[in-house]
């Protein structure tokens, strides 16, 4: 196989728009070639060729992983920089409070400075992609333009992307539809000199991510990292796709998707939203512990929701792939992703490398007796170093996973019965409770509070109120976001809009071991949610809404004691107490943005803890 990537002369499309935008972006960042994407099987040949060539990919032993790559990154280029991301609204009240903010014409400055010459000596791949189906009522196209082949491989197993997308765009303007396209410019800052030779993962120190949220447009650059280069997830889906979703009446959420069946055969969908690296990808494939029940997955990342002419909330999954957390995943864990991958297709980055080419990382079954460390040192069990990165990642093809639902196929979505929101917390928080109504669940949501994890740069464990699990990804004014949550709820017939509930898996005993096993025996929260949906189920008013009565919750066959379930299900006055300040203090950097119906809900728990 040879390393070299067709390039082409003769781009192959005619859509003046996007001419004209890649030619702009050619003009300013002096790519020494250019590759228009087709998605090709020969395509990702040539590319995954081409990364073993610079060092960046190692291939894997067919054997155990067909198809795929080992990846380590540069050690500073592990997890999404939020101190790098960027709103810039025109408005600096548009961003606003959770957000950095710059002038969008003082960025674009100082970015054009970054990207002038920054793709010399490289290759710029253009990549068409759709985020959701192709054959949507209006399909969210994009195009990515990037130098990383590492991102345009990435993107192949994220995002419907290649030839495709590029005729149905070009279908739709021949039909006069004019279809809006992101235009989405990822650089990793780091240009080649003549004869200057590439290093496995080029990266820049200088890092930027930033949304131009009234343009639709995205600049990214510096990093190679999932969130931070793959621009349909994050970016797109989530920050972009947020203000669309505010100006249009729908929610672009960081939330999982799965479909739960009971024993009798009856069908609910769930959406959940818990920060990153908090349990979202496990929760969508979860192998349920309790008998008779099934899980099949639809989304374990971002769901799009759209009230439906019957009234209710549909979701639709617009990835096409999980980029999920390594550390963790196992036989046990997570059998169902460890099947999809096993599956091969796929891409591990700063995962650790075994002597007969096989990934392993902390958490999986068969330690081996020795392994190359995601930072390329030899590593041994006794090493008393991590031998993969804690945000290390696999990349693959959601299409390969066996418990995929038919429903994921369906542009149109499933309807979605509950919505749970979620964090680590290793106090305060019981196992799960029942919001009262919409505006108490909105409340749950916006003062979600969670441990900060390595998904993101920065200190671990720190607790931090992250609305929605969105507070790096709502691409506006979080106190319009929570209005906007507020109005879904007044707008719609509350008897058809999704339940609300908030659970935390990660609550911790005396001895700071996890109270509750998690994982597969996360089915027993999700039974008790749809028994209570369905009005079976019974349930104690606390002062922070419902919790499963004694007995209420199916313990049997669970291996923990009465105690534990006890601490787990507890609802602590004297700790419901002490978040009242902090939950103060959030909602007062909202000022007059923050909807009155949050500082009655606030009032609501102050009262209901004093009665
Ligand atoms: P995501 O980033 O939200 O998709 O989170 P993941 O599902 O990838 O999980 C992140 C980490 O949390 C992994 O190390 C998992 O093993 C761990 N995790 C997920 N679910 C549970 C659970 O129910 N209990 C415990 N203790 N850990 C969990
Ligand atoms: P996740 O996000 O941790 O929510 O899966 C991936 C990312 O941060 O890029
Ligand atoms: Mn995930």
């Amino acid at each position: 196989m040879t390393a070299t990537i067709d390039t082409q002369t003769t781009p192959p499309t005619t859509h003046a728009g996007i001419l004209a935008w890649v030619t702009e972006v050619a003009e300013l960042t002096q790519p020494d070639a250019i590759h228009w994407c087709t998605g090709s099987d020969e395509e990702w040949a040539q590319l995954t060729a081409s990364l073993e060539a610079t060092g960046t990919f190692t291939r894997l032993n067919a054997d155990r992983m067909p198809n795929s790559f080992h990846a380590a990154s540069d050690p500073t280029d592990v997890a999404r920089v939020e101190d790098r991301t960027y709103i810039c609204s025109v408005d600096e009240r548009d961003a606003g409070p959770t957000n950095n903010w710059m002038d969008p014409e003082q960025m674009k400055d100082l970015m054009r400075g970054l990207y002038a010459g920054c793709m010399r000596g490289r290759t710029m791949y253009v990549i068409p992609f759709v985020m959701g189906h192709l054959d949507a009522e209006h399909p969210m196209f994009g195009i990515e333009v990037t130098d990383s082949a590492y991102v345009t491989v990435s993107m192949r197993v994220m995002a419907r992307m290649g030839t495709d997308v590029l005729r149905r765009i070009e279908e739709l303007e021949t039909a006069g539809e004019s279809p809006q396209w992101v235009p989405a410019l990822h650089s990793v800052g780091m240009p080649l000199e003549p004869g200057q030779a590439d290093v496995a993962w080029p990266c820049n120190d200088t890092k930027y991510i930033v949304q131009f949220p009234e343009e639709r447009m995205i600049w990214s650059f510096g990093s190679g990292y999932g969130g931070n280069a793959l621009l349909g997830k994050k970016c797109y889906a989530l920050r972009i796709a947020s203000v669309m979703a505010r100006d249009e009446g729908w929610l672009a959420e960081h939330m999982l998707i799965l479909k739960l069946t009971s024993p009798q055969g009856v069908t609910k969908y769930v959406a959940a939203a818990f920060p990153s690296a908090c349990g979202k990808t496990n929760l969508a494939m979860l192998k349920p512990t309790i008998p008779g029940w099934t899980v099949e997955a639809i989304g374990d990342d971002i769901a799009w929701m759209r009230i439906g002419e019957d009234g209710r909330l549909w979701a639709v999954n617009p990835e096409f792939g999980f980029f999920g957390v390594a550390p963790g995943t196992n036989e046990h864990t997570n059998p169902h992703a460890m099947e999809t991958i096993r599956k091969g297709n796929s891409v591990f980055t700063n995962v650790a490398l075994t002597p007969d080419g096989d990934v392993w990382w902390e958490g999986l079954e068969n330690t081996p007796a020795e392994a190359t460390s995601w930072k390329g040192e030899p590593w041994t069990p006794d090493s008393g170093e991590l031998s993969s990165h804690a945000n290390s990642r696999y990349c693959t093809p959601i299409k390969q996973c066996s418990i995929l639902a038919d429903e994921y196929d369906d542009p149109r979505g499933v309807p979605i019965d509950a919505i749970l929101f979620g964090g680590r917390r290793k106090t305060t928080i019981p196992l799960v409770t029942e919001a009262r109504d919409w505006n108490h669940g909105t409340f749950m949501g916006a003062t979600l509070s969670s441990e900060t994890t390595a998904a993101a740069v920065g200190a671990v464990g720190v607790v931090r109120r992250d609305p929605m699990a969105m507070l790096p990804f709502i691409g506006y004014n979080a106190g319009d976001y929570f209005g906007h949550w507020v109005g879904i709820g007044k707008d719609n017939d509350a008897a058809k809009l999704p339940k609300i509930f908030y659970v935390n898996w990660f609550r911790r005993g005396d001895d700071g071991d996890f109270l509750w096993p998690g994982f597969g025996e996360n089915s027993r929260v999700l039974k008790w949610v749809i028994e209570r949906i369905d009005g079976q189920a019974a349930a104690v008013e606390t002062p922070i809404g419902h919790v499963p009565a004694p007995g209420s919750l199916d313990i049997d066959g669970l291996d923990v004691t009465e105690e534990q379930l006890a601490q787990a299900l507890a609802v602590d006055a004297d700790e419901w107490r002490a978040e009242l300040p902090q939950i103060q203090e959030w909602f007062e950097k909202f000022g007059d943005d923050l909807p009155a119906v949050l500082w009655s809900e606030l009032d609501t728990l102050k009262a209901r803890l004093d009665a």
